[in-house]
């Protein structure tokens, strides 16, 4: 089986209303980036941060994988496939993904405040109730926090990531604006026969030696057509 590695961002789930960050409208555009998304942030108003991501996942809760969730998932039955993702919605899971990778952390979880990236800190949220308090503590004895990586903290799963992108022999990148690094440079992983495909409505900075082709749609639409070029039946 040919191995096919997504790197999703947050259009990938823009047609199931969340909202992206950078697009007009975008929530950096109502929420400052680094109030609410960066270490410095959460120790100067841990509440506020606190507060930010219940509401999300108060959202997350109302929201459904769309068609281009469910047509990555489908490649399986084809494709060896791993999905990275920058998004720390659950909607590839949901959709019924089984190889996620998430860079940035995940939504649904929680972890210490004090080492966020022992797993033996990191829980995941009941589904009814997916609410952090402030008082609520982790295994280690300090304040639960969201598992999110953010702005300013280590990326460990890069590693991992950068792995699966160099085995691949297609590449899917869908609806990130390759802004944030060092999810960004997966794509100088790739090895010499890797195909490379971007679906993406906009234009997105990209280096040309790369040979990427270019699907400007949605993602739903745009995975309909990938689906087209991979398995034409
Ligand atoms: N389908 C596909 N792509 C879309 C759609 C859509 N329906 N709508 C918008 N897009 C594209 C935009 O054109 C843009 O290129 O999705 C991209 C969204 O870019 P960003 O908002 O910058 O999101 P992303 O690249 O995922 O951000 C990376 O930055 O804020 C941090 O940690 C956060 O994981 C996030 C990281």
């Amino acid at each position: 089986m040919k191995k096919l590695v997504f790197l999703t961002g947050a259009g990938m789930s823009a047609e199931s209303g969340i909202s992206t960050f950078r697009d007009s409208g975008g929530l950096w555009e109502k929420y400052p980036v680094e109030a609410v998304a960066s270490i410095e942030g959460y120790n100067r108003n841990p509440e506020l941060v606190q507060n930010f991501y219940n509401m999300r996942r108060t959202e997350l809760k109302k929201v459904t994988p769309n068609e281009g969730h469910k047509l990555v998932a489908c490649l399986e039955k084809d494709y060896d496939v791993t999905v990275i993702t920058q998004n720390v919605d659950d909607l590839h899971e949901r959709a019924g993904s089984h190889h996620i990778i998430h860079l940035h952390g995940e939504l649904m979880k929680a972890t210490s405040s004090r080492h966020p990236n022992d797993p033996n800190c990191i829980i995941t949220l009941p589904e009814d109730n997916p609410i952090i308090h402030m008082g609520d503590k982790a295994k280690d004895g300090s304040q639960l926090r969201p598992f999110i990586v953010w702005f300013g903290e280590s990326v460990p799963m890069i590693e991992p990531a950068a792995k699966e992108v160099e085995k691949a022999d297609i590449l899917v990148v869908i609806g990130t604006s390759l802004n944030v690094y060092p999810a960004a440079g997966l794509l100088n992983f790739t090895n010499s026969h890797c195909k490379i495909y971007l679906i993406d409505p906009q234009n997105v900075p990209y280096n040309p030696n790369l040979g990427i082709l270019h699907i400007m749609k949605g993602a739903s639409e745009g995975m309909k057509e990938l689906c087209e070029i991979l398995n034409p039946r």
